[in-house]
């Protein structure tokens, strides 16, 4: 059994549950984000971890004789590194075990704006192929709001890259993030954005507040009133409608929705739809979790 000494807490995407997290970086190079409490523990501050380090982690894990097929690069933006730094990573990760056949990151868009295509694409072609893109929503004032410090036309850049890179992208978009007053134009604006990228993959998420709201109160000069059920599946229809997507797997089954959908989009979406109708119309006639099931 081989330890690795993890700046805890941790956290990955869900479909990442059976990867190898390696932590490359420590924290969020951003960390502004009125919403995310992920890295905000002082012994959690941004920092990049020694390139010896990563290589003595791998070499300790080829050693241990576990399979590793993925592996997802840790913290909350590896792609701030250098394409230089990563490019280094990637060579230790082939080098050490040869068996990896997926790498994956969270990234940031601005983390790609001094990255090229053709330096993706070698990134690509050494296994760094899939990237987690929070863009969250693809409405402008509402990003401001919650101080992402992107908008829709960064995201969208970012999204076009990777995708001419050869690479995927999984995008989340939260559910509930403009409270009621933005509640339609956030949705509207997200399909939009998801339209013009045609992601890989999408997920939704539905914003909570574990350590309170007043942080996000104040980007919202204290306007913001949060949706409940009802006002979520309506928000999730709006979405759902605009979403002109060709081939994308959407997953709204975080453990922080109270309704779950998982689908392809286009083909699935008149059954999508038709579910959250049937929540929205119905209630009770769609299972849906449990208050304290929920957990982000
Ligand atoms: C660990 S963060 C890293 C993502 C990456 N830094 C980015 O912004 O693209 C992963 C995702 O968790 C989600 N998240 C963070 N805080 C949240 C909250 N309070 N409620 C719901 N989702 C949250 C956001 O969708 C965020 O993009
Ligand atoms: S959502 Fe992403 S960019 Fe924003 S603070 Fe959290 S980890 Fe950083």
């Amino acid at each position: 059994m081989i330890r690795i000494p993890y700046v805890e807490p941790v956290f990955r995407p869900p479909s990442e549950a059976n990867s190898l997290i390696l932590q490359v970086t420590i924290g969020c190079s951003w960390n502004k984000c009125t919403f995310c409490e992920m890295y905000t523990q002082p012994h959690k501050s941004f920092r990049f971890k020694p390139l010896e380090q990563i290589e003595a982690e791998l070499a300790a894990l080829a050693g241990s004789g576990v399979p590793i097929r993925r592996i997802f690069l840790a913290d909350g933006d590896a792609m701030t590194l250098s394409y230089r730094r990563l490019k280094l990573i990637m060579q230790a990760i082939n080098r050490t075990l040869p068996g990896v056949q997926r790498v994956s990151s969270y990234c940031l868009p601005r983390n790609l704006r001094h990255k090229s295509v053709e330096e993706l694409a070698v990134l690509n072609d050494m296994g760094l192929s899939l990237f987690y893109v929070g863009c969250e929503s693809g409405d402008d004032l509402v990003l401001e709001r919650v101080n992402k410090g992107e908008s829709f036309a960064t995201s969208l850049s970012a999204l076009q890259k990777i995708k001419a890179a050869g690479a995927k992208s999984s995008v989340m978009i939260l559910n509930g993030m403009g409270g009621k007053k933005y509640s339609e134009q956030h949705a509207v604006n997200s399909a939009r954005l998801m339209n013009a990228a045609q992601p890989e993959y999408l997920s939704t998420l539905v914003v909570s507040f574990p350590a309170g709201e007043e942080r996000y109160q104040h980007g919202f000069g204290g306007d913001f009133e949060a949706l409940d059920q009802a006002g979520l599946f309506r928000e999730m229809y709006w979405l759902l409608d605009e979403l002109e997507l060709e081939n994308t797997i959407f997953r709204s089954d975080h453990a922080s929705n109270y309704l779950v959908l998982k689908g392809v989009l286009g083909k699935d979406k008149p059954r999508l739809l038709q579910t959250v109708r049937s929540a929205l119309e119905q209630p009770g006639s769609v299972r849906l979790r449990e208050e304290w099931m929920r957990g982000l």
